[in-house]
């Protein structure tokens, strides 16, 4: 329906006597790569507080890049939110979203601004969490295996078919499990390193958090995940640990990107600055997603994982996050790790 038929209609529903607000202020689609819960709570969050009908589609964030990709002559999304920053700062690369400006640019953290300037504002940092992995305490007992710590523990022949992850091209979690080890390791030993993982996987999922989603229902035993998706699982009742491997680790900025050629720029703009908003991120908390957000003055929770008291690498989001990059280890990943047999 186009601007003027919307604003006809809302004009006449005034003449009736109807509220208008929703018909009045339209519309926009917006693809989440957050958890569906979150996902949920922020487009309906938004329709509560602007009244424009917001259609969400919740997907991973290498499936939503490439949605968006897919999409580029004839764009259906407007904002992107959520999801790992390095396919946001890769669309950026590619052109397939644009600069825009936050007027709450001031109240956010430096990683989240830094996030954008890389980027020529055409992304922003909207939280941020530290990689791990989680695993199931009664399955570990039970099978009789031993804690881990590190990385490299999950390499033991007795872990064979009890560690599962995402697939890398889908997920922003499995992406950042790649280039972290590669970054921890360097690149041969972290491919090797992938070779053995991959001897011990039971199963490669399309979404990050299903792993340790999978281990709290008891169908799995070590899942590696962003760490705060192990504690929403651990605060939820299911008896599982979170894990900061010994050896150090990686961490995402999730980001916000406008899509190139929005057909609502205007409500995608105020969904944006909407959403970097500090209450709008404190109601995080309500569905259990304790990263830590960007908004300096948004609320955190003391169950959060504490990034302070993490070994974390000095993530090169720059190398990473970047087009060449990103597809040369996704390729390389696919075509010497995926296809060998387990
Ligand atoms: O919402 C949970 C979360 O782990 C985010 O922190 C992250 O950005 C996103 O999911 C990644 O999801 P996926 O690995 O499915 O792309």
């Amino acid at each position: 329906m186009n601007a003027r038929i919307w604003t006809w209609l809302g004009a006449g529903a005034l003449a009736m006597g109807i509220a208008a607000p929703a018909l009045a202020a339209g519309k926009m689609t917006l693809y989440c790569s957050a958890q569906e819960d979150w996902c949920q709570l922020m487009a309906r969050g938004f329709e509560k507080a602007s009244g424009v009908k917001v259609n969400m589609t919740r997907k991973s964030s290498g499936e939503t890049f490439a949605q968006i990709r897919a999409e580029a002559r004839n764009p259906k999304g407007d904002v992107w939110w959520g999801g790992t920053g390095d396919p946001h700062l890769q669309a950026a690369e590619e052109g397939m979203s644009v600069a825009y400006v936050t007027s709450v640019r001031g109240e956010l953290q430096d990683w989240a601004i830094s996030q954008a300037k890389s980027a020529g504002d055409r992304t922003i940092g909207i939280y941020s969490g530290a990689l791990g992995y989680g695993y199931n305490e009664t399955l570990l007992k039970q099978n009789n295996l031993p804690v881990p710590a590190c990385w490299k523990d999950l390499l033991k022949p007795e872990y064979k078919g009890h560690v599962q992850m995402a697939n890398p091209n889908s997920s922003g979690t499995a992406y950042t499990t790649l280039a972290t080890i590669v970054q921890l390791f360097g690149e041969a030993d972290g491919f090797d390193f992938m070779k053995g993982l991959h001897k011990n996987i039971n199963q490669y999922t399309k979404s990050g958090s299903a792993p340790i989603k999978a281990a709290a229902r008891g169908e799995n035993t070590i899942g590696i995940v962003f760490m705060h998706d192990a504690v929403k699982q651990a605060v939820s009742g299911f008896p599982i640990k979170v894990v900061a491997p010994c050896e150090g680790t990686g961490y995402e900025i999730g980001s916000m990107s406008i899509i190139k050629g929005a057909r609502n720029l205007e409500n995608a703009k105020k969904f944006y600055d909407w959403a970097l908003g500090a209450e709008v991120q404190s109601r995080a908390l309500e569905v259990k997603a304790y990263q830590v957000p960007s908004n300096t003055g948004a609320k955190t929770s003391p169950k959060a994982p504490d990034l302070s008291s993490i070994k974390l690498i000095d993530y090169d989001f720059k190398t990473y996050g970047s087009s060449a990059e990103r597809k040369r280890l996704l390729k390389k990943w696919d075509d010497e790790v995926s296809n060998l047999p387990r």
